[in-house]
Formats: C-alpha cells, sequence, structure tokens
C-alpha cells in the first residue's frame, strides 16, 4: 500500500442507484462491508451522478433507487455509527475536484477504459457519446481521492477505473507536489521530528535510496506514521522526500478485490438484474418460495425415476451457499440414484433462503416506517464527508494556486 495511504487507512466505496438490491449483492458487496466497517474508517456512497451519466434521458426513478438501496445497506448491517453514509451530490466538493482533476487528464486516459467502449456497446439505445460518460471514471477518481482513501473495495470491473486513479494521483503530484524549495523545506521538516527520529528517518532514507532497501522503506513510513508533531504539509514532504519525489498530496489508493461473488441466479449464471434471475433482499417469502420452486433443475431428469447430476443443476449452487455438508451428501446420493425428488430437494434450499431474508426484511421495514431516520443518516453522514472532502480540496486548491486572500 502507498505510503500516505496507509497513513490515511480509510475505506471507500459507492454503488450507482439502481434500485432494490438482491442476495447477489449481499453476498457479493454488503458482507463485505460490514466487516470492513470494524476495521477501517468507512465511507459508503450513493453514486447519483455516476446513475445520471447514463440515465440522464431519466432521472425521476434515482430518488427512489437511492433511499431503496440506503435501506437496504441499513437491513445489511451497515451501521451508521460506524460507516459514514451519503449522497455524492450532497458532496459538491467530488465535483470541483473532478473539474480540477480534468486539467490534468489526458484524453486519451480516459478513452482507453476498456469499460468506455464496452458500455457503449452494450447500451447501444443510449446516447452515451457524453462528455459527462467520457468522465465517469474520473469522477471515481475525484471520489476516492478527496477522501486520500487507500482502500477502495470494488468488483473485477472496477478495478481498472482504481487504476486510472492511481495515474491520476501520480501525475497530480508530480505537477503540483513539487515546490521550488522543496528540499530545504523537507530538510526543515526532518529537524521538526526530533534529534532521534530525524537520524533514523535520514539512515533509513539513504538505505531505500541508496540500495533500495524496502524494509528501511516500510521503517521509514512507520517512523512517519508515529510522528505526533508533523503539520499535514510537511508530513506529505516527507513522505515523499522519502521515495526522491515531490510532496504526496493525493496518495494512491489500492482496489480491495471483493472475491467474485459465488451467488448464482435462479438459472445457474451469476445473478444479476440484466438477466432477471434474481431475488431480491425485499421480495416477499411467498414470492422468494415460488421463485426457487419453480427455477430449473437438470434438464436431463425429466421424469422423477431419471437420476439426475448436481453438477449440471442451477439448483446445486444453491446447495454450495446455503447448505452444509450433511445436506450436500444428501442431495448428491439422492440426486444420482433418483431416491428423492426435485421438490424435495429444493426444499432445505427455500428453508435457507427464507431464513436468511426474514431479519432482513424486518429491519428493513423498520426503516421504511422512518423515512426521516434514513434521511437524517444521510445528512449526518454527508456532513462528516464534507468536512474531511472540504480538507483535501483545500490542500489541492493551494497546490494548484488557487488560493485567494
Ligand atoms: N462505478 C462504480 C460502480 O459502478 C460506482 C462508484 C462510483 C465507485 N464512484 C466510486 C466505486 C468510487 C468505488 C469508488 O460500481
Ligand atoms: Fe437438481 Fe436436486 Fe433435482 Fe438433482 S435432485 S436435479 S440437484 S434439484
Amino acid at each position: 500500500m502507498n505510503s500516505v495511504a496507509q497513513q490515511h487507512a480509510r475505506v471507500l466505496s459507492g454503488m450507482r442507484p439502481t434500485g432494490r438490491l438482491h442476495l447477489g449483492h449481499y453476498h457479493g458487496v454488503l458482507k463485505n462491508w460490514v466487516e470492513l466497517q470494524h476495521e477501517y474508517q468507512c465511507f459508503f456512497f450513493v453514486a447519483d451522478w455516476h446513475a445520471l451519466t447514463t440515465h440522464y434521458d431519466d432521472p425521476s426513478i434515482i430518488p427512489d433507487s437511492v433511499n431503496d438501496m440506503v435501506i437496504d445497506w441499513l437491513a445489511a448491517g451497515v451501521n451508521p455509527g460506524e460507516a459514514k453514509l451519503f449522497i455524492q451530490s450532497q458532496v459538491p466538493e467530488h465535483a470541483e475536484l473532478h473539474l480540477l482533476l480534468s486539467m490534468i487528464t489526458p484524453l486519451g486516459w480516459l478513452e482507453r477504459v476498456p469499460s468506455y467502449k464496452d458500455q457503449q456497446e452494450k447500451l447501444k439505445e443510449k446516447d452515451l457519446n457524453t462528455y459527462g460518460f467520457l468522465g465517469y471514471p474520473l469522477l471515481q477518481s475525484a471520489d476516492i481521492l478527496i477522501y486520500k482513501a487507500g482502500l477502495v473495495p470494488v468488483g473485477e470491473d472496477q478495478v481498472a477505473h482504481v487504476e486510472l486513479t492511481r495515474e491520476v494521483a501520480r501525475r497530480f503530484n508530480h505537477i503540483f507536489g513539487r515546490e521550488k524549495d522543496f528540499e530545504q523545506l523537507a530538510e526543515e521538516a526532518v529537524k521538526k521530528m526530533g534529534k532521534k527520529a530525524a537520524k533514523l528517518y535520514k539512515r533509513y532514507r539513504i538505505a531505500y535510496q541508496e540500495q533500495g532497501d524496502q524494509e528501511a522503506l516500510e521503517a521509514a513510513r512507520a517512523l512517519l506514521e508515529s510522528q505526533q508533531n508533523l503539520t499535514v504539509n510537511d508530513r506529505e514532504r516527507l513522505f515523499g522526500y522519502l521515495e526522491g519525489g515531490g510532496r504526496i498530496i493525493l496518495p494512491e489508493p489500492q482496489p480491495l478485490l471483493t472475491k467474485a461473488s459465488r451467488m448464482p441466479g435462479l438459472d445457474g449464471q451469476k445473478m444479476s438484474k440484466s438477466y432477471n434471475n434474481t431475488i431480491g433482499l425485499r421480495d416477499h417469502p411467498e414470492v422468494v418460495e415460488k421463485a426457487l420452486r419453480t427455477m430449473p433443475t437438470d434438464t436431463h431428469r425429466v421424469r422423477r425415476n431419471d437420476p439426475g447430476d448436481p453438477e449440471k443443476c442451477p439448483v446445486w449452487e444453491f446447495h454450495k451457499v446455503y447448505s452444509d455438508d450433511g445436506v450436500r451428501d444428501w442431495v448428491r446420493d439422492g440426486c444420482t440414484s433418483a431416491g428423492i425428488g426435485c421438490i424435495e430437494c429444493k426444499q432445505p434450499v427455500i428453508d435457507t433462503v427464507l431464513m436468511e431474508l426474514k431479519p432482513f426484511q424486518e429491519r428493513a421495514a423498520e426503516y421504511e416506517a422512518q423515512p426521516d431516520l434514513v434521511r437524517s443518516i444521510l445528512m449526518e453522514g454527508g456532513e462528516a464527508a464534507r468536512d474531511m472532502a472540504q480538507q483535501t480540496l483545500n490542500e489541492v486548491r493551494t497546490a494548484m494556486s488557487l488560493q485567494y486572500r
């Protein structure tokens, strides 16, 4: 992890408001967020501007989608006491940083982000030949950098966007982190650490720069992190000075790859709204039961007496997620010997899914009944986010000579 990013071990992730979430989101993303919030300072936000890049022709669905999605986060256990939850457009600092970053971002970098052409191809019915859509990944970079987030939990498809973010941050630091009196300022900052720490820092710095000693680099970073009486600017200088560059104003984030969700859809493909194979987290139990009861099974098992092969059956994928070894053995034996019927086989899955959804749905109902509570959670999260965003933006403005007084 990059030095300064580690210092600010902060997690940030966003989701476009696509309405109510399904089991795939729960197993793929939300459970992960819930764990992260105990370990890191987390910022989770609704990317409503990102939704506009593709849904600008019908934005009226966005507000309800935002609300439904946040209720699902809360019901899944994302805790506003631990993580900051907010709506992107309520922190307009993201937009200013996006604008400022756009000044130094070569067009080619955006044009060659794979999702740019992919999505244009995929969403042929939409005109995505817009300035906003081209800027999608850069807006995402602003989302991340404005909190100096070190870790960004994302799926495989978003890794290229985090990579772009790293490149933009590097370029930013390269252009704006160079002060004409940098070396002198850095040397002065070294002195401020006190004799002993200063001596260590110098020794580590030489070991790293002259011998490429990685351990010395790590040790020096840890040393800087433990220094109480350094200003933010001095700390940034010393992180940069250590590695031989200028100030590191915007640290480079790392993607935190969310393990591909093993959650299968009702047809055996990955669960996704675009495949129409989902189980919604707030679907009525009867709807869930019916969906599972009627889901396809091994197509070779036409009659009850035909033996089947679990490996060719979508229901088996559910057993892999939800059943213990005992039940799985029962399925494997019963299916291959035609000892059990498919409805019988599905029953334990139905029971477990309903059991998983029940407490979730109860919590969701509580939040649904308290729209003011949800609103105030988002307000408070937004205010905390703004405080932090404004700090970064001030540094960025100053670095770009935009501080007038
Ligand atoms: N583009 C992301 C997605 O479609 C959503 C997003 C917007 C995001 N800004 C972000 C994710 C910042 C992580 C960090 O899933
Ligand atoms: Fe699928 Fe179970 Fe039927 Fe076998 S018995 S085909 S695993 S549903």
